[in-house]
């Protein structure tokens, strides 16, 4: 497979400083050589550069960086498209706020190729506030609003080329959901595991439904990977720290799962923050997952299905 990496250095949508110096950790931490390592052709493309900043002014005194973020949409919107043509675009975040855009291009490359494209949101956070709702103001709490047609970005983030359906969403790992996230979900039909679901069914099922549904749909399959999906314990750099995420085990699984369906086109690699990391083990970690997503196998034999 060829995939092509697509820096996004941008903090502007977190409430502190630090995944600016995300990509710059993932490529320390070995991300080209691990990826080539499995065989798979990979182009680094550098660093997306933000468009040009527009006066933006709303009534939710509390957003923060709004030109900023909005920017960026639009920037990475476009390097999506173009890194999607001919490969899969794995985007180096970056806060959350960055899926504002990869998700709109892979949306619209999507849209013209005539296929359903479906995301799966790996995250403690569904991330689904509008500019009207977020009341900590940070931009990185409402790229899948965003990019699934909820209502109130018109005129501050670009237009939408074409949206993501959010009923071929699903959220996985959440467990920090604040209300008026809870009954948007709710009314935009968004699957949801959350960390009790994943308690009492396991990880597996609930993986290997989603994959069926992507698979049965022929549907391309975007996965944005926060790194607030994985337990602090195992995941220290990160400034939204959760407790209770996904253990070491239950992150590779489901790699290996997106992995094997052959399903994946894209994906996002955000909130790592270097800065709060403890010698690179949390950079180490998404590499890991990366290349279990890329096809890296403890085994070369094929899991018996039962
Ligand atoms: N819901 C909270 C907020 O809107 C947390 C969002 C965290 N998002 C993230 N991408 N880490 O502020
Ligand atoms: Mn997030
Ligand atoms: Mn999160
Ligand atoms: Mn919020």
């Amino acid at each position: 497979m060829r995939c092509r990496i697509v820096g996004a250095p941008v903090e502007d949508g977190a409430g502190r400083m630090g995944c600016e110096m995300g990509p710059s950790a993932l490529r320390t931490a070995g991300l080209v050589a691990a990826l080539r390592a499995l065989g798979h052709e990979v182009v680094d493309m550098g660093p997306a550069r933000r468009a040009r900043l527009r006066a933006l002014r709303h009534a939710n005194a509390a957003l923060k960086a709004l030109p900023e973020v909005a920017a960026w949409t639009e920037a990475l919107r476009e390097a999506a498209y173009q890194a999607s043509a001919d490969a899969m675009p794995i985007f180096l975040g970056g806060d959350h706020s960055i899926s504002a855009g990869t998700l709109s291009g892979v949306a619209r490359r999507a849209a013209e190729n005539g296929r359903p494209l479906f995301v799966l949101w790996l995250d403690a956070h569904p991330d689904f506030h509008t500019l009207d709702t977020t009341v900590s103001g940070n931009l990185h709490g409402v790229p899948l609003a965003y990019a699934s047609g909820q209502p109130g970005f018109e005129g501050y983030f670009p237009d939408l080329p074409a949206r993501v359906e959010p009923t071929r969403i699903c959220t996985f790992g959440l467990r920090s959901v604040d209300p008026a996230e809870r009954s948007a979900l709710t009314a935009a039909g968004v699957t949801v595991h959350d960390m009790r679901a994943i308690d009492e069914h396991g990880a597996a099922p609930l993986m290997r439904d989603f994959i069926a549904r992507v698979a049965a749909a022929d549907g391309l399959l975007h996965v944005s990977l926060d790194v607030d999906f994985l337990d602090p314990g195992i995941a220290p750099a990160v400034g939204t720290m959760v407790p209770g995420g996904a253990t070491f085990r239950e992150a590779h699984l489901v790699m290996e799962m997106l992995s094997d369906s052959g399903l994946v086109t894209s994906l996002d690699l955000v909130e790592l923050n270097p800065f709060l990391d403890e010698r690179g083990r949390t950079a180490t970690l998404l590499v890991d997952l990366t290349a279990s997503l890329l096809g890296r196998r403890i085994m070369d034999r094929p899991t018996r299905s039962f």
